[in-house]
């Protein structure tokens, strides 16, 4: 009978296997090494053989390593052959209004529901975030800083945060000084700010389709036009058809998550930043670039950003520190460039300040040097459980199901076959106890019928099971 651990609450079995695959995705143990034999790992450990070799099968099902007859166990040159990637997307050419809000609020709504197993969300896995760190923080900081933390930051907000960002931003590509970041309620106050500083109502924006629908939801609140542009799942946006349409339509502002997009996990090479900022510059158009997951990658370097690529002050950089650190703070920034007057005034115009304590805590994390340990974690972490969502979407659901390679982040993009409606598969879902994103939300004109976005941040056996299920709803009848 399987052993159950004291601490994890895993099996034995799997929590060996978890740690193996941790050392295997922190490159401890690289493509063709052989791992420790049966009889070494189980005097060395003092676990059985049988649960040794419980803990190989399992991490042989996972499809990171092989066994080799009379010789051992070894980790795979190639993890189980990847699985078919959805197309690049064709969205329709025309410009739309958005008419989403009732399906997103209703989807909001079912997120908060706790006896879900929830993989509807994009929300960062709450044990790997650094509350307990920051709840220190916070009580030094109240106690220590009474009256500041108590008072305002008129925009453009905490100037030691500030100093921190455009630190952290070196690395990104981009020079920027303090005075260039304005403080915001989150990455989406950000974005939406950016959006009124450079465009009217009736005005056209391009966008990467498929599409975070919050970004969605500000075009529909300030009644802009969304123009969707076709996506590659690795590659981001295509800059042959956003040439396209800006020689078709007046496009006033572009919008794009240019690392790990949201829910495609698309990553735009550095030299289609390089050639979307041109583009972009050529016409005067403004970009409002989204990098809110960019610090959590999968690879050895940081993707670099569109901004850094920026010559005429036309990029607005927005991000914050809700995928990574502390969601619930409502931290995030913006460094919009030659627009930063209008968008420190909007700023102050729409919500006076950003809460003083959670900009405060952020930077002292950050300056404390707690935030690239916690990154480094997180980005391994991360691509475990990416990795292992992918599998088992492999292994449970039907036929003809593709799903996406993200390098960074921790959402999926699931195509499933033709004939299933992500909506009624969300229905049949949440009768079975999961929530899911359904593909309707993520374009203006509701084009992804047969895909949904699920949430890998969090990988336990109760999530597998909830794959399991959705496979399951998943089959043609
Ligand atoms: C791409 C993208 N941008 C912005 C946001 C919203 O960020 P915030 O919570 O900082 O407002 C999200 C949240 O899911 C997102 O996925």
């Amino acid at each position: 009978m399987a052993v159950i651990s004291s601490s994890t609450k895993e099996f034995l079995y799997e929590e060996v296997a978890n740690e193996l695959a941790r050392l295997i995705a922190a490159g401890t143990y690289r493509p063709g090494d052989r791992l420790p034999s049966v009889r070494q790992l189980s005097l060395q450990r003092k676990i059985s053989v049988s649960t040794v070799l419980q803990a190989y099968m399992l991490l042989e099902e996972r499809g990171l390593i092989e066994a080799r007859p009379q010789s051992g166990y070894y980790v795979r040159l190639h993890p189980t052959a990847a699985p078919p990637e959805p197309e690049i997307s064709s969205p329709e050419p025309d410009a739309s209004q958005v008419g989403l809000r009732e399906l997103i609020m209703r989807v909001l709504r079912d997120t908060e529901n706790p006896n879900l197993v929830q993989l509807g969300t994009a929300l960062p896995n709450r044990d790997l975030l650094p509350t307990k760190k920051l709840n220190r923080i916070v009580a030094t900081l109240a106690r220590e800083k009474e009256e500041q933390s108590n008072g305002y930051f008129f925009p453009p907000g905490y100037e030691p945060l500030r100093v921190e960002v455009a630190q952290r931003a070196v690395v990104a590509g981009c020079s920027l000084s303090p005075s260039d970041i304005v403080i915001t309620a989150g990455c989406s106050e950000a974005m939406e700010l950016c959006l009124r500083a450079v465009c009217r109502a009736g005005d056209i924006v391009a966008l990467e389709s498929p599409t975070y629908f919050g970004i969605l939801q500000s075009i529909e609140a300030l009644g802009l036009k969304a123009l969707e542009i076709p996506t590659h799942p690795r590659d981001g946006i295509s800059l042959e058809a956003l040439r396209f349409a800006i020689e078709q339509h007046p496009v006033r502002a572009c919008l794009v998550v240019s690392n790990f997009n949201n829910p495609l996990g698309s990553c735009m090479p550095e030299e289609n930043k390089r050639e979307l900022v041109e583009l972009l510059a050529r016409y005067e158009i403004p970009l409002i670039e989204d990098d809110i997951s960019g610090e959590i990658y999968f690879s050895e370097q940081r993707p670099l950003v569109a901004k850094a690529f920026d010559r005429k002050g036309l990029v607005l950089l927005c991000s914050s520190f809700s995928k990574d650190v502390c969601p619930g703070y409502r931290v995030g920034w913006t460094a919009p460039g030659r627009f930063r007057a209008t968008v420190e005034w909007l700023k102050f115009a729409s919500s006076g300040v950003t809460a003083s304590l959670p900009q405060m805590a952020v930077a002292e994390f950050i300056a404390s040097g707690g935030y690239d340990r916690h990154l480094r974690r997180l980005r391994r972490e991360y691509a475990q459980n990416v990795a292992w969502m992918t599998q088992a979407v492999m292994r449970y659901f039907p036929p003809g199901t593709r799903v996406t390679r993200p390098a960074g982040g921790f959402v999926l993009w699931v195509q499933l076959p033709e004939q299933v409606d992500s909506l009624e598969l969300y229905r049949q879902a949440l009768k079975a106890g999961v929530t899911l994103a359904p593909g309707y939300i993520f374009s203006a004109k509701q084009q992804y019928r047969n895909f949904i976005r699920l949430n890998a941040a969090v990988w336990t056996r109760e999530v597998e099971r909830a794959i399991a299920r959705l496979g399951e709803l998943a089959r043609p009848k």
